[in-house]
C-alpha cells in the first residue's frame, strides 16, 4: 500500500497510466439525491431548483454555447485577461508549484495556465477537483498536448478535494477557481467557502479567482437573456432533466425564461415563470405540483462585485491581495491572493 493511500484511506485510487490517476471517495458523504433535493425545493411556496442541476450532458453543451455568445462577455474577457497576465503569473511561480483547479475547467483557460507552468517546469502536476467524472475526459484531452503533464484527478466535492490536497504533501499549490463560478454563492456562503480554501492553504500557496464585476443593467441582462435564446434553453433544460430522470411531465411550452438584474443585491436572478395555472406530476420525487400563472421557480443567482467589495471579502476571509487584474472595459476581474 503506498503512502498516499495510507493518508487518504477514504479514497480509492485508480491508475490509468503513468501520467494519469484518479482518486474517488469510497462513499460519497451523505449527499442528497436529485429526487430528494427536488422534492424539497419545489414542494414549498417559494420554489427553487439548485443551479448545480443545470449541468447534465445537454446542459453542459448549452453552457459551452453560452460561453461563445456575443452577449456573454465573462468567458472571453477572462481568457483575454489570462493571456495578458501570463508573464506576470510566471513571476509568481517556480518549479515547486503544482496547479489545483476547482472544477475540471474549460480546457482553454486551464491550458493558458498550464502554458505558464510549461515554461518553467520540466514536469507539471495538475490536480483537477470535480464531482463529475467529466474530469476523466477533459484530462485525457489535456494529456495529448503536454507530454510532461502528470494529472491526479479528484472526483469529489470542492470541500472534499481541498481537504485531500491539504493532506497530500508539502508541495506548493496554485489553486484556481475561474469563470465567476463563485458568483453562484450568496455572499455569506461564499465567505465560508473562501475561509475553507484559506484553511487548507500553506503559507506560500497562491489562489487565483475570477469574479464578474458590477456594471450597467442592460449589459448584464443581455448576457443572461441572449437574442438567440440559448440561455433560455439552458434554463428550461433543467425541467427536461427532471422529466427524464425523475419521471415528470413538465410542459416546457408552459414556462418562460426570466433573467433580471437586482441592483440592490448586485445579482442576476434567473427564474422559470409558469405561463398558466397548471399541475405537474414528478413521480420519482413523490410530488404533485400545482403552479399558478405567473408563479416563479428560482434557478440561479449570479452575484457581481465591485473592486472595493473584492478587497473587503478577501480581507474578511484572511487573504492578502497580490494583484487584481482587469480587462480594459473593467468588466471582469482576476485576483491573485495568498494567506495573510
Ligand atoms: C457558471 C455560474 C459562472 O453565472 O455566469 C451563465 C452560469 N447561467 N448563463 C454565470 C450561467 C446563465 C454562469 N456560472
Amino acid at each position: 500500500m503506498n503512502e498516499v493511500i495510507q493518508k487518504n484511506l477514504q479514497y480509492k485510487k485508480y491508475v490509468i497510466d503513468s501520467n494519469l490517476e484518479y482518486f474517488k471517495p469510497h462513499s460519497t458523504k451523505i449527499e442528497k439525491t436529485f429526487a430528494e433535493d427536488v422534492s424539497y425545493s419545489l414542494n414549498r411556496d417559494s420554489k427553487f431548483i439548485s443551479p448545480k442541476y443545470f449541468y447534465d450532458k445537454k446542459g453542459s453543451e448549452l453552457f459551452e454555447q453560452i460561453c461563445n455568445l456575443p452577449e456573454y462577455y465573462p468567458t472571453r474577457t477572462e481568457i483575454q485577461i489570462l493571456k495578458k497576465i501570463q508573464p506576470e503569473l510566471e513571476g509568481y511561480l517556480d518549479e515547486s508549484f503544482r496547479l489545483v483547479e476547482l472544477g475540471s475547467g474549460s480546457s482553454v483557460k486551464t491550458r493558458l495556465i498550464l502554458d505558464v507552468f510549461d515554461k518553467i517546469q520540466d514536469r507539471i502536476e495538475y490536480f483537477p477537483i470535480d464531482i463529475s467524472e467529466i474530469l476523466t475526459e477533459s484530462s485525457e484531452l489535456l494529456q495529448k498536448d503536454y507530454d510532461d503533464l502528470h494529472i491526479t484527478g479528484i472526483v469529489d466535492t470542492y470541500e472534499g478535494g481541498l481537504e485531500f490536497i491539504e493532506k497530500y504533501d508539502d508541495k506548493k499549490n496554485l489553486i484556481i477557481f475561474l469563470g465567476s463560478s463563485y458568483g453562484n454563492f450568496n455572499p455569506n456562503d461564499g465567505k465560508i467557502f473562501l475561509k475553507k480554501i484559506n484553511s487548507v492553504m500553506k503559507k506560500d500557496d497562491l489562489f487565483l479567482i475570477g469574479l464578474d464585476l458590477v456594471k450597467n443593467k442592460e449589459t448584464l441582462e443581455n448576457a443572461y437573456d441572449d437574442s438567440q435564446g440559448i440561455t433560455a434553453k439552458f434554463n428550461l433544460n433543467v425541467l427536461s432533466r427532471i422529466n427524464d430522470e425523475l419521471d415528470a411531465d413538465f410542459d416546457l411550452d408552459n414556462f418562460q425564461h426570466v433573467a433580471k438584474y437586482n441592483e440592490k443585491d448586485q445579482r442576476i436572478e434567473m427564474y422559470l415563470k409558469s405561463l398558466a395555472n397548471q399541475s405537474i406530476i414528478i413521480s420519482k420525487a413523490n410530488l404533485s405540483l400545482k403552479m399558478t400563472q405567473g408563479e416563479l421557480i428560482h434557478t440561479e443567482h449570479s452575484h457581481k462585485y465591485t473592486l472595493a467589495q473584492i478587497e473587503e471579502v478577501m480581507n474578511q476571509t484572511d487573504f492578502k491581495i497580490k494583484e487584481i487584474w482587469l480587462d480594459e472595459t473593467e468588466n471582469y476581474s482576476l485576483s491573485l491572493v495568498s494567506k495573510k
